[in-house]
C-alpha cells in the first residue's frame, strides 16, 4: 500500500484528499495516515492540510522498497522486488532466491552490504546511504557461453542511465566497468548456475558509487562517485529505475538474436577503449595493441602492433590502459 500511496502522491500536482486515497485503495483513513507517517520517517516531506489532504513537497534520496517500486517503469524486470536495509550481499541473496525458484527478473536491492563481493574474490565496500547495491536474477533460455554478453549489456545500461540522469560523460571500460573521467563508478559481478548446455540462472550484481564524498586513499586514484563528478547529490532510486529500463530493453534486443549484433554499435559508442592503446593481460602472455571494438560475442578486437587482429574474451583476459587503469 505504501508504494501505491507514494505513486499517487507523486502523480498528483496538488493535494490528494485522504478520502480519495481511502477510496482508491479501499483502506481506512487511519491506515492512510499511518503510511503517511512512515513515509515522513523515511525522509519524505509531506504537507498535510485539513479539508485538502496530502501533498508531496520534496523527494529526498530515499532508497526504500516503496520509492524504488514507485519509480520502476519496466514490464518484467524488478517486478518482484526484495529490499534490505542491510544484508550480507545482494548477490548472495539473489542466488538464494534463484535456488528457491524466484521468477525471472527478481531484483534484490540493499542500502548496505556487510559482505559486498567484488570480482576475482575481492570485497566491495558497501556502507549505508551512499550507493546502489543491486542484483537481479535472469533465467535466459540461452546457452551458457552467452552469459558474458549479458554482463556487457549491464555495463551499457548503467552507462546509459548515468548519462541520462546526470548528464555526466559515463563510458565503458571493456568489458563492463563504468568509468567517468578515467575513474571507476560502477562494478558488475555476474554469477551463474549452469549445466554444459543449459543455464539455470544468472545473477547480475551491480554496485554504483553514487553519493560518496571521498574514497579511501588506496582506491582514491581509480574510484569516483557521481556526486564527486557532478558536484551534487543524485537520487539513487531514480537512477536505479533508469538502469532497469535500459537493461530490459537492451536484453530483449539481445534475446532476439542471442548475440550482441543489434547492440554493438551502441556499446561501441560508449566504449572508452575504442581506438586507444591497451595492454591485454593474458595468461598465455601479455601483449599491447589498439582496441578497435567488439564482435557479436562481446569479445574485444585488439590490433597488435604488428597489425595482427586478436579477439580477446573477457573470461580469460583483462585489459588495462597502457599508462594505467584506463
Ligand atoms: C567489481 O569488482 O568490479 C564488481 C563489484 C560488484 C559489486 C556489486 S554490489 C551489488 C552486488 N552484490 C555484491 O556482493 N556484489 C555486487
Amino acid at each position: 500500500m505504501k508504494t501505491e500511496i507514494l505513486t499517487i502522491l507523486k502523480e498528483t500536482e496538488g493535494f490528494v484528499s485522504g478520502q480519495d486515497l481511502c477510496g482508491r485503495l479501499n483502506v481506512s483513513r487511519t491506515a492512510v495516515w499511518k503510511v503517511i507517517r512512515q513515509l515522513e520517517e523515511e525522509g519524505y516531506q509531506i504537507e498535510a492540510v485539513r479539508n485538502k489532504g496530502y501533498r508531496l513537497v520534496q523527494v529526498a534520496d530515499v532508497m526504500t522498497e516503496a520509492e524504488i517500486g514507485s519509480r520502476l517503469q519496466t514490464d518484467w524486470l524488478g517486478k518482484h522486488l526484495v529490499y534490505y536495509y542491510e544484508t550480507d550481499s545482494t548477490n548472495v541473496q539473489a542466488k538464494k532466491l534463484a535456488e528457491a525458484g524466484c521468477p525471472n527478473g527478481t531484483l534484490v536491492v540493499a542500502d548496505c552490504q556487510a559482505a559486498g563481493k567484488g570480482r576475482r574474490g575481492r570485497s566491495w565496500s558497501s556502507p549505508h546511504g551512499s550507493s546502489i547495491y543491486m542484483s537481479f536474477v535472469l533465467r535466459p533460455d540461452l546457452p551458457p557461453y552467452c552469459a558474458s554478453s549479458v554482463t556487457l549489456i549491464a555495463g551499457m545500461a548503467v552507462a546509459s542511465a548515468v548519462r541520462e540522469e546526470t548528464g555526466l560523460d559515463a563510458q565503458i571500460k571493456w568489458p563492463n566497468d563504468v568509468v567517468i573521467a578515467g575513474k571507476k563508478v560502477c562494478g558488475i559481478l555476474t554469477e551463474m548456475s549452469a549445466e554444459p548446455d543449459f543455464i539455470h540462472y544468472v545473477v547480475i550484481g551491480t554496485g554504483v558509487n553514487v553519493n560518496q564524498e571521498a574514497f579511501p586513499e588506496e582506491i582514491a586514484g581509480t574510484a569516483t562517485s557521481l556526486r564527486i563528478e557532478k558536484g551534487e547529490r543524485i537520487a539513487r532510486a531514480g537512477l536505479l529505475a533508469s538502469v532497469m529500463t535500459h537493461f530490459e530493453s537492451a536484453y530483449e534486443t539481445f534475446c532476439a538474436t542471442w548475440d550482441l549484433s543489434g547492440l554493438a554499435a551502441d556499446y561501441e559508442s560508449l566504449l572508452l577503449n575504442k581506438d586507444r592503446p591497451v595492454r591485454v593481460l593474458d595468461p598465455k602472455g601479455d601483449f599491447e595493441g589498439t582496441a578497435r571494438g567488439i564482435n557479436e560475442k562481446g569479445e574485444l578486437l585488439v590490433e597488435r602492433q604488428d597489425g595482427r587482429l586478436e579477439y580477446v574474451y573477457a573470461g580469460e583476459v583483462s585489459v588495462r590502459g597502457v599508462y594505467g587503469y584506463v
